[in-house]
């Protein structure tokens, strides 16, 4: 046995499902220990050695030993204070390993500001009294993906507006993904048609996410129009019945009924679907004040969906995961660094959720998105906002998983870039423990690494 440990400066201990979590801060990796194991790990970490700390544990040298080598490998204890302080460095190398220039994972095109509906909330301000008669055309969209594919970018991301009210969609689809890029789309649904989907998409689209905010026909439709809801099953059958991957995103209002919520997560995952829950962001149309859902009632939601979770994480074998993302370590939310999004005029902006003249990055009619990319104040600026420069989570345990949340959504309700919404802190904490446990519990190695994680809609 080894006699001499060394461990992480900050280490927090969460409490999760009948579980306690060790979690090394700075370097994002954890494990799952028992309470007479966490005992023995806290002893551990208060004598000087091994075996000191031993004569204050009256367990086996075996039981001591798994605590140790569970430590260990889930670097939560060194064997030198050497390899503790390369581990930090690492962590911080990954974190940092933007450059000024960093490639992005992910560009959203946003079609049209035109849309087929008119939703109470969209942060796009989109519906059919839009008239924007100056969208790019079918040729300078092409021009615009061969330049997001030069740029390294991996996934373009078809949004609006409703995009499918454009008759070149398909075409754009098939054309980006000739390119080599991922092809994924955001939709209510509405005009999607089978012999869109079987003609166009099969083979081009690679993940379709449908807006669907509610089980119940009436609760949809109040927040998103007459009919939206027949409309948006609609569409979500006819992609289920293709090998195309489908996401369900739907937005929390105070409209919605906490056991029908319930009931359309369960529909979604017995369909394989991912069902992602949107916060209403205060951005366009949407008004928290109005009506943003109190946090009572997204609490109990929130509760509703980590029990589905748990139930699911317990049922599928160790080494898979259900249906949740793997962590990394991350300090930034991606806006401007791994993300940005283009205008239907050729506007490029740090992020879908960013369209405002503060942070206009440049016109893909005047330079070309390398340019823009590369020389943009605004999107610099982005970058560099980080969780060291957001004062209100420099302290929080969760930083390096959490990245400091939607700059977006800060933005919108304060109009401060470097805001933290602290109100949403606990249930963004309650969901980051119950991710840490459950890729603790499915994964065959638990600590994750530090890659880019992919959370695209
Ligand atoms: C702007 S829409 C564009 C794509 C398409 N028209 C649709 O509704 O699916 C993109 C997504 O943002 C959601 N959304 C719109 N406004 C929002 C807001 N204020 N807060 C949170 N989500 C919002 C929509 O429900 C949809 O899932
Ligand atoms: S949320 Fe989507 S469907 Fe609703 S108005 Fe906005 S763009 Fe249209
Ligand atoms: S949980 Fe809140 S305080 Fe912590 S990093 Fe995320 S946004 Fe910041």
């Amino acid at each position: 046995m080894v006699n001499r440990l060394t461990f992480p400066d900050e280490v927090a201990v969460y409490w999760e499902n009948g579980e306690y979590i060790v979690h090394n801060v700075k370097v994002s990796t954890w494990g799952l220990f028992d309470g007479e194991e966490l005992f023995i790990y806290q002893t551990l970490r208060t004598y000087e050695t091994v075996g000191e700390a031993t004569k204050h544990l009256n367990y086996d040298s075996e039981t001591i030993s798994r605590v140790i080598v569970r430590a260990l490998f889930n670097r939560l204890a060194f064997t030198t204070a050497e390899a503790a302080q390369d581990s930090i460095e690492r962590a911080r190398t990954a974190l940092n390993h933007q450059p000024d220039v960093p490639v992005p994972n992910a560009a959203y095109l946003v079609m049209t500001l035109r849309c087929n509906l008119s939703c109470t909330y969209c942060y796009a301000e989109s519906g059919p009294h839009v008239t924007i008669q100056d969208d790019l055309t079918t040729a300078q969209y092409k021009s615009v993906l061969q330049q997001v594919k030069q740029l390294g970018v991996r996934t373009v991301i078809f949004t609006g507006g409703e995009p499918f009210i454009r008759p070149d969609i398909g075409e754009l689809i098939a054309f980006a993904k000739s390119l080599g890029l991922r092809t994924n789309a955001i939709s209510n649904g509405r005009a999607i048609t089978k012999a869109l989907v079987v003609g166009q998409l099969l083979g081009n689209l690679d993940k379709i996410t449908i807006s669907i905010d509610s089980m119940e026909p009436e609760i949809h439709d109040r927040n998103r129009g007459h009919l939206s809801h027949h409309f948006a099953m609609r569409a979500l059958q006819y992609f289920l019945d293709t090998p195309i991957v489908v996401n369900v995103n739907s937005t929390l209002t105070n409209i919605t009924q906490t056991d029908d919520y319930l009931v359309l997560n369960d529909f979604l995952h017995d369909r394989g679907v991912k069902h992602k829950t949107l916060f209403l962001t205060e951005i366009g149309r949407g008004d928290v004040d109005v009506q943003g859902i109190s946090s009572s009632h997204r609490t109990e939601i929130q509760r509703g969906l980590l029990k589905n979770e748990t139930d699911l994480v317990n049922r599928s074998p160790v080494g898979t995961d259900a249906t949740l993302l793997p962590l990394a370590i991350r300090n930034h939310c991606g806006a401007g660094a791994a993300e940005f999004s283009v205008d239907p005029k050729g506007n490029v902006f740090p992020c879908k959720l960013l369209h405002e003249s503060e942070f206009l990055a440049g016109n893909l009619k005047d330079s070309t998105l390398q340019e823009i990319w590369e020389f943009s104040s605004a999107l610099r600026q982005l970058r560099r906002t980080t969780t060291d420069t957001l004062p209100n989570c420099l302290p929080c345990s969760f930083r390096f998983i959490c990245g400091g949340s939607c700059r977006a959504a800060a933005y919108g309700r304060t109009r401060d870039i470097h805001a933290t919404l602290l109100e949403e802190c606990p249930s963004l904490r309650r969901q980051l423990r119950h991710s840490i446990w459950a890729s603790a519990k499915t994964a065959l190695a638990p600590s994750p690494m530090p890659v880019s994680r992919e959370d695209l809609c």
